[in-house]
């Protein structure tokens, strides 16, 4: 019998060990699905501090249960370890490390080439090493895989690779890892067959596509889509006001059409780990080709204006009520760059957080969901979330709504704060109107 049929009734029979590496947003989720159908699951973290919470069965993911852990420590089917030998014991390791921009907007490549050069310190005979991380198509072949093959081992028949990208959607309670349909590309025709025969096991539907490159790219045509079309909103949005036109009310009108139009809405700016980052991958790779991505570019240009056009809007309506923005006291409302989620990485609120301090405004923010702010990779800021009462909120002169999360209380909001800024149309969305909303 071959390698590859012997693995495959290895992963049927549940007598197969899944690694993953990165603990975060993606890794988290993932590796506890995997346990939870059945797998015996090791998790890989560099930070030490999540790796102790997760052997003590704590949670540091808001919307990851911790009985989701315990219940797996408890069945002996869970470690966390930051030792990357046991990459050893894993027979199938799946990468799901951070893949930010450099300073100069390149892709940050180290951390997958750091997890790459530890697995190939140990790879040995049948083990599937599946990339994950967000990327630029051609990264699983040129960079992965070089790397690999320094151990003499032959790729699709000693060991296998694949790529298939991660779509998770923190806050989402529509879909979970298991209902959100995976693309899988691998390099030989047997790396596809393995890693597709894997993940079938934890998700409900496997896509295979030709190749790697396709899988990487489908990824970021996804989130090009997202940040392209988020762009035109926020565009339309700024010149129908100049129109006096309500582009909410647009939206809605033009969403009744039954084919050929899918709606986005206009906001504060992008957030999170992908929409801003990711297209930037591609054209840095399309430079390679001499090809521009104009339209990436235009739509993280206006993307990237959105927060201070919306202290523009502060300071407007500050100045209609005769108040100056400098020694203003403003609310940032929401520094999660989504609603309902505890991730502020990229966060427009953050942004407009500093720009409000640099043109001196008196301001806080807050957010049910981040009691203080993290040292993020821009920003430093060194912030507690102000409890929202009607005593505490009754001190601001302005509050902006940044993140629309369910918690926050609208009314009270509405009620003690004399000009509110609406950038997610969460007021009027709940029927809470009135001069004192600016729409921005
Ligand atoms: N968060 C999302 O919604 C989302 C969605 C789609 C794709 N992605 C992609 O998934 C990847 C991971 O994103 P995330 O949001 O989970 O990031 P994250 O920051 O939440 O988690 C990454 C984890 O990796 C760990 N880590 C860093 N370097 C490591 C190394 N060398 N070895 C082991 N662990 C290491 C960090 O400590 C952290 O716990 C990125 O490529 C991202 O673009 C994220």
């Amino acid at each position: 019998m071959s390698d590859l049929h012997l693995l495959k009734e290895r992963i049927a029979r549940r007598d197969y060990t899944v690694g993953v590496v990165g603990l975060g947003y993606v890794g988290l989720p993932l590796v506890l699905r995997f346990g939870e159908v059945g797998f015996q699951v090791l998790g890989f973290d560099v930070d030490p501090a999540k790796v102790k919470q997760l052997n003590d069965g704590v949670s540091y993911i808001e919307h990851v249960p911790p009985d989701r852990i315990s219940k797996l420590i408890a069945a002996r089917r869970f470690e966390a370890t930051v030792d990357v030998e046991r990459f050893a014991e894993a027979d199938a390791v799946i990468i799901c490390v951070p893949t930010p921009l450099t300073v100069h907007r390149e892709p940050d490549l180290q951390y997958v080439e750091r997890t790459v050069d530890a697995i190939a310190a140990v790879l040995r005979r049948g083990q599937l090493i599946c990339l994950e991380s967000t990327t630029y198509p051609g990264t699983t072949e040129e960079v992965v895989l070089p790397r690999l093959l320094t151990r003499g081992l032959r790729v699709g028949e000693d060991f296998f690779l694949a790529f298939s990208p991660e779509r998770e959607d923190p806050g989402n309670e529509q879909y979970r890892t298991s209902t959100i349909p995976k693309v899988v590309g691998g390099v030989t025709p047997g790396c596809l067959d393995l890693a597709c025969t894997l993940y079938a096991e934890a998700v409900d539907r496997v896509v295979p596509v030709s190749s790697t490159k396709v899988a990487e790219a489908t990824k970021i045509l996804e989130n090009v889509y997202r940040a392209v079309n988020i762009a035109l909103v926020n565009e339309l949005k700024i010149a129908f006001e100049q129109m006096g036109i309500d582009v909410w009310d647009v939206i809605e009108a033009a969403k009744t059409k039954p084919f050929g139009f899918h709606a986005f809405y206009p906001g504060p700016g992008l957030g999170g780990h992908c929409i801003p980052i990711d297209p930037f991958y591609l054209t840095w790779k399309a430079r390679e080709y001499g090809v521009a991505t104009r339209f990436i570019e235009l739509a993280g240009e206006i993307n990237s204006r959105m927060p201070s056009h919306v202290v523009q809007k502060v300071m407007e309506a500050l100045n209609a009520r005769g108040k100056a923005l400098k020694g203003s006291r403003v609310l940032v409302l929401g520094a999660a760059y989504k609603r309902d989620t505890d991730d502020p990485r990229e966060s427009p609120g953050l942004e407009i957080l500093e720009h409000l301090l640099a043109k001196e405004a008196r301001a806080d923010y807050s957010d049910p969901h981040i009691p203080r702010l993290p040292i993020g990779r821009r920003h430093k800021l060194d912030l507690a979330s102000v409890p929202l009462t009607d005593d505490s909120l009754r001190g601001f002169d302005a509050a902006v709504l940044v993140t629309d999360h369910a918690a926050f209380p609208y009314e009270l909001i509405h009620r003690s704060v004399p000009l509110i800024v609406d950038t997610r149309n969460a007021f009027r969305s709940r029927g809470l109107q009135g001069s004192h909303i600016v729409s921005a």
